[in-house]
């Protein structure tokens, strides 16, 4: 348990994606479980708030996710980047992920998905919304957020803290074959 993390409340959920970070997708169906990395998720509804995002249909998560209906999305830092590479260069057809890597996860409070806090900034539960035809022609898949939550010294009161005394949980964004950039400058376009 991460004493760091708050509620984030569902009309700024769409904020903790907005950026575009790289995430982790978290799924669980009966006793098999798993994680995997994404780098190609939006919102795209504020209320309720629904995501899209890309789960090929080859990858082992999308096989439980399809099973069981929900899945997380959590929001790795930066000191989780090249955890977030080799998990998503791997199967967890092959491997337990979360034994290999260490990472240490909580049962989320509404769907019960796995959710990563250790070096994450935030996590999203999500409920698959049935789409047959989408599903069976994309990878993409549409969720609803269930529910949502920061660590607090990143993300609250529904904005992004950008600073250098928390650059562990600034969040990654992948630029290819395992290099990322950091969000880490701000801009203030208000003026
Ligand atoms: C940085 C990064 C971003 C990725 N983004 C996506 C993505 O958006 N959608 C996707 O389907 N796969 C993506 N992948 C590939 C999956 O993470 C990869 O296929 C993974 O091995 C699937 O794991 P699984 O079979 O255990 O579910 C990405 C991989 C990396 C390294």
């Amino acid at each position: 348990m991460n004493q760091h993390f708050r509620a984030v409340s569902l009309n700024h959920a769409s904020r903790l994606l907005n950026h575009g970070p790289t995430v982790l997708v978290t799924s669980l169906s009966g006793g098999r479980r798993n994680v995997m990395a994404a780098a190609w998720s939006m919102p795209v509804e504020f209320t309720p708030p629904r995501i899209a995002i890309v789960i090929d249909k080859s990858t082992y998560t999308r096989e439980l996710v399809a099973a069981s209906g929900v899945f997380g999305v959590c929001v790795p830092g930066a000191a989780l980047a090249e955890v977030t590479f080799a998990v998503g260069t791997e199967s967890g057809r092959d491997i337990d992920k979360f034994e290999k890597h260490a990472i240490r996860t909580l049962a989320a409070p509404v769907l019960g998905v796995p959710v990563l806090t250790d070096g994450c900034s935030a996590w999203l539960e999500c409920r698959l919304i049935p789409e047959p035809h989408t599903e069976e022609a994309y990878d993409t898949c549409f969720a609803e957020v269930v529910n949502a939550s920061a660590d607090a010294r990143v993300f609250a009161e529904g904005r992004w803290s950008i600073r250098d005394d928390n650059r562990a949980l600034h969040t990654i964004h992948h630029l290819g074959n395992g290099i990322f950039t950091r969000a880490g400058e701000i801009l203030d376009a208000r003026a």
